[in-house]
């Protein structure tokens, strides 16, 4: 099942991020891909405003992750340079932290991701709008997209 939304401006794109409810679910892990510039990192600020994190966010690109403190761990990932063949740095421990994950470029470390997940797919289809498809990968994560999408 993919539920497609289409939003007009960078606010549409953070407002269905917060409607996730990403603070009610521990362990959650979103998956973003979607070319340069696209709104990964937008989303990611709508997720971190659900969880109460008013801290600026940007993209990890030289870290690869940040932490930030909210009413959940936010552990924002951005997987731009790595390949997960290659590079092993402990990515999956963050799975089972207690937070929420959220992965920029998630597709470059695909053979880690686990099962369960939402998939989050963007694509510019203009200077302000965008097409977000939303792919729910286990039951926990279909309930979400069907109560919130
Ligand atoms: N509907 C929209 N949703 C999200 N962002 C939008 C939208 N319309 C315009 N924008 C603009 O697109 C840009 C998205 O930037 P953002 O940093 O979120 O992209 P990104 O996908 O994280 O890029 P990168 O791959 O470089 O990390 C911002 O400048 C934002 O203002
Ligand atoms: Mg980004």
């Amino acid at each position: 099942m993919e539920y497609k939304i289409t939003t007009n401006s960078e606010y549409e794109t953070i407002e269905i991020a917060q409607n996730i409810e990403s603070e009610k679910f521990p362990n959650m892990v979103i998956c973003l891909n979607g070319e340069l510039g696209s709104g990964k990192t937008m989303f990611v600020k709508g997720i971190a405003n659900a969880l109460g994190i008013d801290e600026v966010i940007t993209s990890p690109t030289f870290n690869i992750i940040k932490e930030y403190d909210g009413e959940l761990p936010l552990y924002h990932l951005d997987v731009y340079r790595l390949d997960s063949a290659k590079d092993d740095i402990g990515i999956e421990e963050y799975f089972t932290k207690g937070g929420v994950v959220v992965i920029e470029w998630a597709d470059n470390i695909k053979d880690i991701l686990p099962e369960e997940r939402l998939d989050i797919k963007i694509k510019v289809l203009g200077e302000n709008k965008r097409s977000l498809v939303f792919t729910p990968y286990g039951q926990k994560y279909e309930e979400l997209c069907e109560a919130v999408l």
